[in-house]
C-alpha cells in the first residue's frame, strides 16, 4: 500500500507514557500533523472534551497509547484497571465510529496464557490470567464491537529510554548489586517502543491512503501482532543489556547473573511462560518488520546512561 500524508491529523492519547513519548517523538520527526493528549490534558473517558478536539482539529485517526499497565497492582485496583483498559477504549471506539475515523489501539501478549510452544498468531485462542490481561482483552473486544475501522496492535516486553521498563531496571540494579537472579524460564521478544511507534504511524498512513482511495480498496483493519525479532528469556535479555552496557564503558563491572525459575520469583499475577508473537500478518499487510531489539538496545542504553 502506498504511503501519503495528505491531510492526516493524528490524535494521540497516553502521550506521556513510555510508548506515547516515542510516538510523540516520531510524529514530530516525520512532520505529521498531530495533537498530543496526556492524562492531565484529558481522560480517555471524557468524551465531551475528546469530541470537541476531534471536531476542532479535524482529526483523521486516533492512536490510543493510554492504559493501566501496573500488572500486579491491578489485582487490588480492578475497577480502575477496567475504567482505563475497557471503558476508555470503548469510549474512544464509539467516538471514532461517530466521526467515521479509524482507531489504532495498543494491546498485549498478556491476552494469551503462554502455554503455546509456537509463536502466537492473531486468531489463536485468548486466555488471560489476572485483572490486567482480562481488562486488556475486554478492551480489544469493545474496540472491535464499537468501531469497525480498528487496528488492534498486540505487543510485548516493551523497552525504551522512557518510563519504567526491564532494561532501565536492570541497568539500575547492575550498579547496586553484585549478584542478580533473573527468571530464565519465561520467553518473549523484547520490543523497542520507538519501533512500535514507527509501525503504528506507518499503518496510520497506509490506512489513511486506503480511506482516500476512491477505487474502493479496503484498508485491512483488524488485529495485528508486533514485537522483537528474536525470542529470549528475561535472563538472556538481562545478559545482553549488561554486556552492551559494559562494552560501551557505562558499566564498570558486570554483576554475576544467576538463572532462576519463575517459582523463585513469585508475583501477584502469573506471567505467560511463552509470549512469542508471530508477525507474518503485519509484514504481509503493511510491510512492517519486527523490532531488531539487539541492535536498537545499544542506542537506548547509550542514550539512557
Ligand atoms: N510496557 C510493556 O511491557 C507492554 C507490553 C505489552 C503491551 N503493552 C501495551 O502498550 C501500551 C503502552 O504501554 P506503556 O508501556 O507506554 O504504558 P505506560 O508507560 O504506563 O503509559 C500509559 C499512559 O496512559 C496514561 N493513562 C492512564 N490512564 C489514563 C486515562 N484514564 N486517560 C488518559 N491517559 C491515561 C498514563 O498516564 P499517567 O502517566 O498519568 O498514569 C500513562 O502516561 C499499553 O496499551 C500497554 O498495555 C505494554
Amino acid at each position: 500500500m502506498s504511503q501519503i500524508n495528505n491531510d492526516m491529523h493524528l490524535l494521540l492519547t497516553g502521550a506521556s507514557g513510555q510508548l506515547g513519548q516515542c510516538l510523540a517523538d516520531e510524529l514530530k520527526t516525520q512532520g505529521i500533523a498531530h495533537t498530543l493528549l496526556s492524562r492531565q490534558d484529558a481522560d480517555i473517558n471524557d468524551t465531551v472534551v475528546l469530541e470537541k478536539i476531534v471536531a476542532d482539529k479535524g482529526v483523521t485517526a486516533i492512536i490510543n497509547a493510554a492504559a493501566y499497565t501496573a500488572v500486579d497492582k491491578a489485582e487490588s485496583e480492578p475497577e480502575l484497571a477496567k475504567r482505563i483498559n475497557e471503558d476508555g477504549p470503548a469510549a474512544l471506539a464509539k467516538l471514532c465510529s461517530r466521526f467515521d475515523i479509524p482507531l489504532l489501539h495498543v494491546s498485549t501478549d498478556y491476552v494469551f496464557d503462554g502455554n503455546s510452544q509456537t509463536p502466537y498468531v492473531e486468531t489463536d485462542q485468548t486466555n488471560p490470567s489476572g485483572v490486567y490481561g482480562h481488562t486488556k482483552l475486554n478492551g480489544e473486544i469493545a474496540v472491535q464491537r464499537h468501531c469497525s475501522k480498528h487496528i488492534i496492535l498486540r505487543t510485548a516486553w516493551v523497552f525504551s529510554e522512557y518510563g519504567n521498563n526491564f532494561l532501565k531496571t536492570m541497568l539500575r540494579l547492575a550498579k547496586e548489586c553484585d549478584t542478580l537472579g533473573v527468571v530464565a524460564d519465561q520467553f518473549g521478544c523484547p520490543t523497542y517502543a520507538g519501533d512500535i511507534a514507527k509501525a503504528l504511524i506507518s499503518i496510520a498512513q497506509q490506512i489513511h491512503a486506503a480511506e482516500q482511495d476512491k477505487s474502493g480498496a479496503q484498508a485491512p483493519y483488524g488485529v495485528y501482532h508486533y514485537a522483537g525479532d528474536e525470542a529470549v528469556s528475561w535472563h538472556g535479555f538481562a545478559a545482553a543489556i549488561f554486556e552492551e552496557a559494559h562494552r560501551i564503558g557505562a558499566l564498570a563491572r558486570m554483576p554475576i547473573l544467576n538463572a532462576i525459575a519463575t517459582d523463585a520469583y513469585p508475583t501477584a499475577v502469573k506471567r505467560p511462560a511463552y509470549s512469542v508473537l508471530n508477525m507474518t500478518k503485519i509484514a504481509d499487510e503493511f510491510g512492517v518488520n519486527a523490532s531488531e531489539w539487539r541492535l536498537v538496545q545499544k542506542d537506548v542504553i547509550a542514550r539512557y546512561l
